[in-house]
Parts: C-alpha cells; sequence; structure tokens
C-alpha cells in the first residue's frame, strides 16, 4: 500500500540537480526498471531488470530505496529491507500481469494441487510470493526450473508466455496460470515478420513474455538486461526489440553507432507500459522531497514472502 501526494513544476536542468541534491540529503538510493523515461534512467544508481534490481535492493546499505519502476518490483525491494523506508514516485504504477493472479485463487490452486511446488514470475504481489515457494524473474527462469526437485509437479504463475518458453527450455512440464503482459502481447507473428523483411539480418531479441508465434520467430529469447548484452556482443548493426520502448534508450545508450527498431503491431508501435510510464522526474524530485508514496507491506506477509525471494537470490548466485 502507498500513499499519494501532489506533484509541483520545475525546469528540467533544475530538476535533475534538485533529485540530485536530495537523493543525497535523503540518503537515498535510485533504482530504475529499463523501462523508465530516459530522463529518470540518467540519474539513477542502477538501471536494469527485476534480478538486477532485487539484487540490487538485497544488498544497499542506503536509508532510503527510491524505486522507480512498478509496484511488485518496490515491494520486493520492501520485502529484502523492511526497516528501510521505499518510496515510489507514482504509486498507482502497477502491473496487469500482477493484478491477474490474486492470493486467494493462487491459494485455491495450490489447495487442487497439494503436491505441487509453487514457482511464481516476480511480476506478482507479495501476498502470492508469500505462497510461493520461489521467485524468478525472467532472467534466471530457466534456471530457477531447473533447480526444482525433479520429482515434484510445479505450478507456475502468473505469466503463461514466459512458463511456455521455460517449458520448451527445460523440457520440463508445468502447469500455468493464464496471465499475460498486455504489452508483450500486442507484437503479432504478422506484423513482426514483416519488420524482418523489411530490415534483413537484423536479430529479433524479444522478451519471453511475447506470445509463442512471436518467440519462434526470435534469435534471441531474454531478460531485459540480458538484451544489452547480446547487443553489444553482436556483430550486428541493426536490431528489432520486441519489448517495452524504454529499452532502446538503455540500448541506444550502452551500444553507441548501432541501430534499434522497435517491434510493431499490425496498426502501430504500441510498445509503451502505461504503468511504467506513469513515474516522472517532477515525482520522483517530490517523493524524494517529502518521502510520500511509501511502500508498506505487512510484517507478516514480508516473512512469509522473504524466503521464496532468498532461495531465488541464493540459486542465481550459485
Ligand atoms: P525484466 O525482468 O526482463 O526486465 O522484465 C520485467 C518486465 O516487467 C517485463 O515486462
Ligand atoms: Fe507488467 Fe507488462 Fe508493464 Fe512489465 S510491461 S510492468 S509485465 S504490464
Amino acid at each position: 500500500m502507498v500513499v499519494a501526494t501532489p506533484t509541483m513544476q520545475s525546469a528540467p536542468g533544475d530538476l535533475r540537480a534538485e533529485v540530485l541534491a536530495l537523493k543525497q540529503q535523503r540518503c537515498a538510493v535510485i533504482l530504475a526498471h529499463n523501462y523508465q523515461i530516459p530522463e529518470i534512467q540518467d540519474v539513477a544508481d542502477f538501471v536494469g531488470d527485476s534480478l538486477g534490481l532485487s539484487q540490487q535492493a538485497a544488498k544497499t546499505d542506503a536509508a532510503v530505496i527510491a524505486f522507480c519502476g512498478v509496484h511488485f518490483m518496490a515491494e520486493t525491494a520492501k520485502i529484502l529491507n523492511p526497516d528501510k523506508t521505499v518510496i515510489m514516485p507514482d504509486p498507482d504504477a502497477g502491473c496487469s500481469l500482477a493484478d491477474s493472479c490474486n492470493a486467494s485463487a493462487l491459494a485455491a490452486w495450490k489447495a487442487r494441487h497439494p503436491d505441487h511446488y509453487v514457482v511464481s514470475y516476480i511480476n506478482c504481489t507479495a501476498a502470492v510470493k508469500a505462497l510461493s515457494d520461489i521467485i524468478c524473474t525472467s532472467g534466471n527462469a530457466v534456471q530457477i526450473v531447473r533447480s526444482v526437485p525433479p520429482e515434484r509437479p510445479i505450478l507456475f504463475c502468473p505469466d503463461q508466455n514466459l512458463g511456455q518458453w521455460v517449458m520448451q527450455q527445460t523440457g520440463r512440464r508445468m502447469d500455468l496460470w493464464p496471465g499475460v503482459c498486455y504489452v508483450h502481447v500486442q507484437w503479432t507473428h504478422d506484423a513482426v515478420l514483416k519488420l524482418k523483411r523489411d530490415h534483413p539480418g537484423a536479430p529479433l531479441v524479444a522478451h519471453p513474455e511475447c506470445v509463442g508465434p512471436v518467440r519462434q520467430l526470435a534469435d534471441e529469447v531474454c531478460s531485459t538486461e540480458r538484451m544489452v548484452k547480446f547487443c553489444r556482443e553482436s556483430s550486428a548493426t541493426t536490431f528489432i526489440i520486441a519489448t517495452e520502448a524504454g529499452m532502446l534508450h538503455r540500448l541506444r545508450k550502452e551500444c553507441p553507432g548501432k541501430k534499434f527498431v522497435p517491434a510493431a503491431t499490425e496498426n502501430c508501435h504500441c510498445n509503451e507500459c502505461r504503468f511504467m510510464k506513469l513515474n516522472t522526474l517532477v515525482k520522483l524530485r517530490d517523493c524524494l522531497r517529502s518521502l510520500s508514496n511509501q511502500v508498506e507491506v505487512p510484517r507478516d506477509v514480508c516473512a512469509r514472502a522473504l524466503a521464496p525471494i532468498r532461495r531465488m537470490l541464493e540459486v542465481s548466485a550459485a
């Protein structure tokens, strides 16, 4: 739960300086997801994917974590740091995928499959994490599923596309929750195929939340962080990117001289996550100034959700 406060206007240069001064004053760290607007990425201490952000949150000694991403990400930072202040620029930055699975529905699914091991994608609420055996991100899902004892059948939630991809990679059957990311399912096989024809030789790099027919066309299916590594190391100079548009800023910064073409749907390049884009530099300045929009997770939920997150961090570090 977070509490909102009103925002104020100021000039961009001043605003950036104000954010940096407030950050120092508050002994804060600014963590930003790869989908954040360029102005936020450029003031952040760390920009990365969900795995990198949770690893940063697990090791920070800052008093305040200003989390620029969506609610489940900030919640994860709070679960890892129950005694620190975690703030968000906009408390309404949610996630359609996390919303697709509520804790009581997951509890009922688990009750029907009492012998199953529950692997939850980090894009879920703290209450869902608290009911899970282990958490995964797109960056480590294959490794996490491989770590599940072979005799245990698996329930995987909430993203069915990531789940299908992990099944293909591991050969391990899982029961999938029928959730999707509303952004990543917009790209279609035909529209992406047309783009590939328009840019011959350009590798298609797709997030595993994309639908199967798009993933089938991809040269690389990976988390947002791995996209940077893939494009940096590839000898290609043009890439088609099937993920949220904020990613292009990071890619252009880290791979100068290379060209990035956003994936298209049949009718448009509708590739912005409306939740991620709620955060602005003004809202970041305001929440640092007033320590508003604090993320709270009930202590008992925090305690139960911490174990599966810690398990994930341990498996990832191994
Ligand atoms: P990554 O962990 O790959 O950055 O993905 C997060 C996300 O929300 C994808 O939609
Ligand atoms: Fe959620 Fe999709 Fe937005 Fe990622 S892009 S935060 S999965 S709605």
